[in-house]
């Protein structure tokens, strides 16, 4: 038997009636007369269907007694198979499923209703299951009496005047609808960044991978033309091309706090330190609004939540030789933290919204002075202003950076960590660090079921000066730098770094347990800085690190930036990147 997963992680009461109701799970919509023989109904359907998945919804009803446990099992005829489910536990073994009730549902009164769902695979013919059993009884629709002394069913309804009638609860009733993993199915592919991917030659080999959509100014919630990075689609429009592609999931990158990017000038953004306020009224609510919309109810909707923000508040502060004034500000006026808070709370409130916060990555806090306390921080962000832990999802790690998914040439053992590159680092990859960062988050407060993503854009350094192997002569660093996958020259380096390539494609549960997918939350092609100064009008600095001939500064070592030249603006489609990282991708394309 292949048990197929259906926790259910966000064990979140519910929000309202109406949501609950909406949402499905146990919901007791009305008495029935009452009755003393086994009954239910069932509604079938699916809601989705792509290559090779689809998405199925079952609306189950008791018509009859009360169900204190349930088990509704059915075949498929197709060789359909159950990838994951939610609302019960779903097994399957040949053609033939069960549900089994989840600890929290199985008490089903008469006239109750389940809403289960599940994401399945198919080929070729995906017809419906012809016949649905709930606790061995056939579903008719109506009640059917049982024989006490054979178990037979004898035909006829009868009613029970002992039965008492359901009552409506939905404080007590069943968590939301959200899955355990959101990155089950098919994502959202943007066709403002797909369009730029296809007008470079190969591009199309690529297109069709979902990216986020960054929402990376308030004009950007309405869409803007004439701007770097975005287009015409605002938050909306994203969301119903989202519904008509039969998307399971779509991400959007929160990425507009005050202060924004203290570390760096590349990415300033348009509110000043102090504008929190205008965060919370101008960005945060009317992206609310538009996530919160019962016609993108059937979306997962996933939200990256500001990178590049609390991490800076442990590693780039007074007391650290690599300080900044804006980050030193950050920190003591609060508004990272209060930015953050505010957005998980109020995204959290929605019953389809899936938030991760962004958790740097292995090469900015690794270290021992920095990976404790950025856990502890977002843990504290994540419970300011009014916010709680069971509004994140799970954390992201190597947003738009370039940091080796693995290493397989390197083990960090006591000598190696002796070396520039490792620089007595615990980590030298992402996998590794991102499993341990995730224990570190439990142990700081946040549920055991968070999942960890990657972003694996331009990760992936194949190419021809992609090692095959480990180098064995030479000093320390020698062996160090020939055996290492990751081509930087500093792992502080983060600006269009000359070398990289695509990583793995976007794809959930890539294993092990706890990572929940390979994402592309950069889109690849879009740059991060300019390599000289670009005037412009959205806030975005001239940050040195894009520029190649710069000698670097505490926080990369003072090693030459690595990036390449040419570049415009961050965000602005960089058309020679994107050909090198498709030249240079890992799997190769
Ligand atoms: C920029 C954003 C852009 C994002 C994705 C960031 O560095 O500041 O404007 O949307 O990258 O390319």
């Amino acid at each position: 038997m292949r048990l197929v997963s259906s926790r259910t992680r966000k064990q979140r009461l519910a929000i309202g009636a109406v949501a609950v109701l909406g949402l499905g799970g146990l919901s007791v919509i009305q008495a029935l007369p009452a009755s003393a023989a086994a009954g239910c109904s069932v509604t079938y359907r699916v809601t989705n269907q792509w290559t090779p998945g689809f998405q199925g919804d079952i609306a189950v009803r008791n018509v009859g007694d009360a169900w204190t446990s349930w088990s509704l099992t059915f075949s498929f005829a197709n060789g359909q198979t159950v990838q994951q489910g939610w609302g019960g536990r779903f097994s399957q073994s040949g053609s033939n499923v069960t549900v089994a009730n989840e600890g929290w549902n199985g008490n089903v009164a008469n006239g109750g209703s389940l809403s289960l769902g599940f994401i399945g695979n198919w080929n070729g013919t995906n017809s419906a299951p012809t016949s649905f059993s709930v606790n061995g009884t056939v579903c008719t629709g109506s009640p059917v009496t049982t024989n006490p002394t054979t178990g037979n069913p004898t035909g006829n309804p009868t009613t029970n005047p002992t039965t008492t009638p359901p009552t409506t609860n939905p404080t007590t009733g069943p968590p939301g609808t959200r899955v355990d993993n959101p990155y089950v199915g098919r994502g959202y592919v943007n066709p403002e960044w797909k369009a730029k991917a296809e007008s470079v030659s190969g591009g199309s080999r690529v297109s069709n991978n979902p990216t986020a959509v960054w929402i990376d100014r308030i004009a950007a919630i309405e869409g803007t033309s004439g701007s770097s990075s975005n287009g015409p689609m605002g938050v909306e429009d994203h969301l119903l091309a989202a519904v008509q592609q039969g998307a399971n999931y779509i991400q959007f990158v929160i990425y507009n706090l005050p202060g924004r990017d203290c570390a760096a000038l590349a990415s300033n953004g348009e509110l000043g330190p102090t504008e929190i306020d205008r965060y919370k009224t101008a960005y945060i609510d009317p992206i609310a609004a538009y996530q919160n919309d019962a016609r993108f109810r059937s979306l997962r909707i996933i939200n990256i939540i500001e990178i590049d923000s609390l991490p800076n508040l442990i590693t780039n502060v007074s007391g650290r030789p690599t300080e900044t004034a804006m980050c030193n500000t950050m920190k003591s006026n609060g508004n990272y933290v209060n930015g953050v808070g505010y957005a998980l709370a109020k995204l959290g409130a929605i019953p389809n919204v899936y938030n991760y916060i962004d958790a740097a990555h292995h090469g900015w806090i690794g270290w021992d002075d920095n990976f404790g306390p950025t856990a502890e921080l977002l843990a504290t962000a994540a419970r300011a202003q009014g916010s709680n832990i069971a509004n994140v999802t799970g954390f992201i790690v190597n947003t738009a950076n370039y940091s080796a998914l693995s290493e397989p040439y390197i083990t960090v053992t006591e000598q190696n960590r002796q070396s520039k590159w490792i620089d007595w680092n615990r980590y030298n990859d992402e996998l590794s660090f991102a499993q341990a960062f995730r224990t570190r988050l439990v142990q700081a407060g946040f549920s055991s079921n968070i999942g960890m993503i990657i972003d694996t854009s331009r990760n992936g350094w194949g190419g021809s000066a992609r090692p095959t192997g480990p180098r064995t002569t030479g000093t320390l660093d020698e062996q160090i730098n020939g055996s290492k996958i990751d081509r930087r020259i500093h792992k502080g380096n983060w600006c269009n770094q000359s070398g990289a390539g695509l990583g793995e494609r976007p794809r959930a549960n890539p294993g092990p347990a706890g990572i929940d997918a390979y994402v592309w939350v950069k889109p690849p092609g879009e740059s991060d800085g300019s390599s000289t100064l670009i005037p412009n009008n959205e806030g975005k600095g001239f940050d040195q690190m894009c520029d190649p001939n710069y000698a670097g500064n505490a926080r990369n070592g003072n090693s030459m930036s690595g990036a390449l030249s040419g570049a415009p603006i961050s965000g602005a489609w960089f058309a020679a990147q994107f050909s090198q990282l498709m030249q240079n991708a890992y799997p190769p394309l």
